[in-house]
Formats: C-alpha cells, sequence, structure tokens
C-alpha cells in the first residue's frame, strides 16, 4: 500500500510554534490534514505551511513503544537529580557534565541561548557532535499503525495525545544502535512534564521543568565513534510505524 507522510508546522513573527505529522494511505490524508489543522490552530499562528510525500521506502514495523514508567516528584530539582542518575548509568558521564548539558535545555542550548530547533547529539565523552548547534537533528516519519487505538488505550490510564507523539518520536530514537539515552523538556512554559528514555523504557517525569521557562529540547546520547551522518539519516528519512504501546 502507497503511504504518505504528512506533515504540518505553525509558525508566528517567523518563529516556529508547534509541528505534527502523521504517516497514513491516500484516502485519509485530508481528514488527517483536518486534524493537524485543528491541533495546530489552537495557538495563534500567521503561517501553517503542510507537505505531504509519498514515503519512498516502506516503513520499519515495530510492535511495541518503549515500556512507559511514570514518576512524580516534589519539585523539577528532584527530578532532575533522579535524571541524571539514569542518564550517568547509562552513559558513565559524570553527574556534574550531565547536569552542565541539561542546564544548557533548561537555559537555552544553541549559540544564541534560544531553543534549538532540534536535539543535542552528545558522545560518551561529552562532547556534542550535531551538525549544527542551533537547528540540531529532528526526529521525522514516526507514527502509529492504528493511533486511535492507540490514543484510546493512553486516554484510558490518563495520558495525554502528547505523551502518544513523544513516546512515539522516542521509541524510534532508541531503535538506532548508537543511540542510548535522551532527555526532554518541552519548550512550551506550561508544560512541566519531560522525559528519559534508555533503551529499557520512557520514564515521564512531573516535573522536570519549573513552571514559567520557556526554553526546552532534547539531548540524544550516541556511543563514541557513531556514525553521526548515518544518525541523521535514520531519524531524518527511516519511516517507522509502531503496533502498539506498552502500558
Ligand atoms: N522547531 C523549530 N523549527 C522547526 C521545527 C521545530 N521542531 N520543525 C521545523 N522547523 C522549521 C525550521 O526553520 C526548519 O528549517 P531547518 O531544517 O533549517 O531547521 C523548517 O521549519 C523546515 O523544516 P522541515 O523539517 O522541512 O519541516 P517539516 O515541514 O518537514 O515539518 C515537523 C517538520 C514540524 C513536522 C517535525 O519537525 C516535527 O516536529 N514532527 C513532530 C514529531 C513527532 O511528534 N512525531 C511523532 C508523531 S506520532
Ligand atoms: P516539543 O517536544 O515539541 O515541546 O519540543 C521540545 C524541544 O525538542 C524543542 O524546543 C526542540 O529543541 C526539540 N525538538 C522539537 N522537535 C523535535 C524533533 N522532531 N526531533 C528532535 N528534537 C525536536
Amino acid at each position: 500500500m502507497k503511504l504518505f507522510s504528512v506533515k504540518l508546522r505553525a509558525s508566528k513573527d517567523g518563529k516556529h510554534i508547534s509541528g505534527a505529522e502523521r504517516i497514513t494511505p491516500y484516502e485519509k490524508i485530508n481528514t488527517v490534514i483536518n486534524q493537524l489543522y485543528h491541533r495546530l490552530s489552537r495557538k495563534e499562528f500567521d503561517s501553517i505551511n503542510i507537505k505531504i510525500d509519498i514515503l519512498k521506502e516502506q516503513p520499519l514495523l515495530v510492535e511495541k513503544t518503549l515500556p512507559v514508567v511514570n514518576m512524580n516528584f516534589k519539585n523539577h530539582r528532584e527530578a532532575n537529580k533522579w535524571a541524571i542518575q539514569i542518564i550517568q548509568k547509562q552513559t558513565g558521564l559524570s553527574e556534574e557534565k550531565i547536569k552542565q548539558l541539561i542546564d544548557l535545555i533548561h537555559f537555552g542550548a544553541s549559540p544564541d541561548r534560544e531553543n534549538m530547533r532540534g536535539a543535542m547529539i552528545v558522545d560518551l565523552r561529552g562532547n556534542r557532535l550535531e551538525k549544527n548547534r542551533s537547528r540540531g537533528v529532528r526526529t521525522t516519519d514516526v507514527d502509529y499503525l492504528d493511533r486511535e487505538k492507540i490514543i484510546r488505550k493512553l486516554k484510558e490510564k490518563c495520558f495525554t495525545e502528547r505523551t502518544a507523539d513523544a513516546l512515539a518520536l522516542t521509541t524510534k530514537n532508541m531503535l538506532h544502535s548508537d543511540i542510548i539515552a535522551e532527555y526532554c523538556i518541552s519548550d512550551e512554559p506550561d508544560y512541566l512534564t519531560g522525559y528519559v528514555s534508555t533503551k529499557e523504557a520512557y520514564y515521564r517525569l512531573t516535573p522536570l521543568k519549573e513552571k514559567g521557562n520557556e526554553k526546552g529540547g532534547r539531548i540524544y546520547f550516541v556511543k563514541n565513534g557513531a556514525d553521526i551522518d548515518k544518525i541523521y539519516r535514520f531519524l531524518e528519512e527511516k519511516p517507522v510505524l509502531i503496533k502498539d504501546v506498552d502500558i
């Protein structure tokens, strides 16, 4: 069956506000555009860009997302302490180095101290490897085979649609053999839940950032000597469809 990638992104005053994507058969393109438009247009925008492309290769079919582990903390400092410990165990980096990297995300990781447009890539020596420190790398072309079923399942357990998107994105990341952990906080000032992922689980941590902070971002921790071009190609180009959620 021919499948299409549908991507929408909204901006205001030349600044990206939000974006979303789906992988869908031809017959559903119209419905999907309407759904995504409905979602993006909740925020004030002056431009929405819609991109539709046929998938050039069949998607990789994945049985399940990472298992979801939900954790609540007294405040964002406690949550970050826990996040640092789990990243330390996975990467062997010192707690101090991990804290420095996480601080960059909380204060603006691009050279102009704004949010990056994608994720930071860091190896196990603590070196940043993204080709462009303002852009980083963006994980795209990932979706669920039957999104309605997944949303129903997540909602039964009181998770939101946003969790579905983050979980899909990070599940794709963890499929790459050189990516061993991820840290993420949203750039929305009121959305305080963030996550750390490893090959074993998606740890959803609340609150991982301070209320009112407009900074956010992602760090992908990769093995030393990882082929960065290959990582970019996989994350940006390889289509992935996930069959079920592990909750
Ligand atoms: N943040 C800031 N700017 C962004 C951006 C982001 N997340 N995504 C796109 N842009 C802007 C940038 O200026 C970018 O130029 P750049 O490549 O120099 O950074 C420009 O838009 C074009 O980017 P492109 O990658 O061609 O956009 P696109 O039309 O393919 O849309 C999105 C990409 C927005 C759909 C994608 O980035 C995204 O965020 N997808 C959601 C991921 C997700 O949740 N997946 C799970 C689905 S289940
Ligand atoms: P979001 O999860 O959309 O709130 O995005 C949080 C941060 O993650 C953004 O500020 C970007 O730095 C980064 N980001 C956004 N989209 C992507 C993506 N598709 N892949 C990797 N990083 C992203």
